[in-house]
């Protein structure tokens, strides 16, 4: 994200004891097309499925017993949980070597899971509203944050934005979760376009501002979501960055996004974040 008057912030560690991550070899139980473009996988993971908060992220291994490639695991936002079958979900593009061999698992097979990992959203039970905004593959770190407060009472309102209908995903969930509403956008019909959406945004939202939107997956919608805060102050931004990763823990430094001030090599998307704040720069008006 390129900072402008506004700025990523690290966040306070979230309140109460972390969860901590776990390796665990995680069989494959659902692996199929989701939409046209992406892939939903589910694994037996109940260490995750348990502790997993939402916009945490798990490391993947896409190498088989014996296999020597692909060795660096890659990052990948737990998509769905189920705390009492032992599973989560995750909801995957391919785009690259990696990916192209998580694809090739077929059920029954097992894979290395690392997680959960990274600092999810910083939710509170409190607000009376929430909106979600996310992208394409983005929507995914924003799903278990529905899954997480259905029932709350904290009124939850989603946007799921993609090139085409058939690319559109998280719409499911979020209706599954009890979301109040689920507006579903693309660049097809015009109804992605930042303007377009704002307009959207301000005549559903306007009568009950939300306390906080959290997004994924777009710059687009990060600026979106600034000038909505701008529109109702007092909005808490958040959004979840993506990096390149090789350990997810905190050890090579490979996800250093060097924007806020500190060490030279902080923060660290996968330590620090994924999630950081979205806030005015505190140098200019
Ligand atoms: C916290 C986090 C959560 C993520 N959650 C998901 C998810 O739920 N679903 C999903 O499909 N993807 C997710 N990603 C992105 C995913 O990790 C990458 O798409 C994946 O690592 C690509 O691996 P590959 O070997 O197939 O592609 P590569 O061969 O490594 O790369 C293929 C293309 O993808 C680009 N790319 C690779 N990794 C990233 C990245 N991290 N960010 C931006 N571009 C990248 C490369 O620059 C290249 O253009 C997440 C990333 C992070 C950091
Ligand atoms: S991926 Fe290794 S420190 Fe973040």
């Amino acid at each position: 994200v390129t900072a402008t008057a506004w700025e990523l912030a690290v966040l306070p560690e979230p309140v109460g004891t972390p969860s901590r991550p776990a390796a665990q070899q995680a069989e494959v139980v659902v692996h199929g097309p989701l939409g046209d473009r992406y892939r939903l996988l589910r694994l037996v993971a109940p260490h995750v499925a348990a502790t997993c908060a939402p916009g945490q992220f798990v490391m993947l291994t896409a190498a088989r017993d014996g296999e020597h490639a692909p060795v660096l695991p890659r990052p990948m936002a737990v998509y769905r949980t189920d705390r009492d079958a032992g599973t989560i979900e995750v909801c995957y593009g391919v785009v690259g070597r990696g990916t192209r061999r998580l694809a090739s698992f077929r059920v029954g097979e097992s894979m290395l899971v690392v997680g959960p990992l990274g600092r999810g959203f910083r939710i509170d039970r409190t607000w009376r509203s929430v909106l979600l905004v996310g992208r394409g593959i983005g929507t995914c770190s924003l799903t278990t944050v529905a899954q997480e407060l259905d029932g709350s009472g904290v009124a939850v309102t989603t946007v799921s934005s993609a090139r085409r209908p058939e690319a559109l995903i998280g719409g499911s969930v979020y209706r599954a979760h009890g979301a109040r509403a689920v507006h579903e956008v693309t660049d097809i019909d015009g109804t992605s376009a930042p303007a377009a959406l704002h307009d959207l945004l301000v005549a559903d939202l306007d009568a009950e501002p939300p306390a906080a939107i959290l997004t994924c997956g777009s710059h687009r919608l990060v600026r979106l979501s600034e000038q909505l805060a701008q529109h109702w102050p007092g909005t808490d931004v958040q959004v979840s960055v993506e990096a390149h990763m090789a350990c997810g823990l905190g050890y090579c430094h490979g996800c250093s996004s060097g924007v806020v001030g500190g060490m030279a090599e902080d923060p660290l998307v996968c330590r620090d974040g994924p999630v950081f704040g979205w806030r005015p720069r505190a140098d200019r008006p």
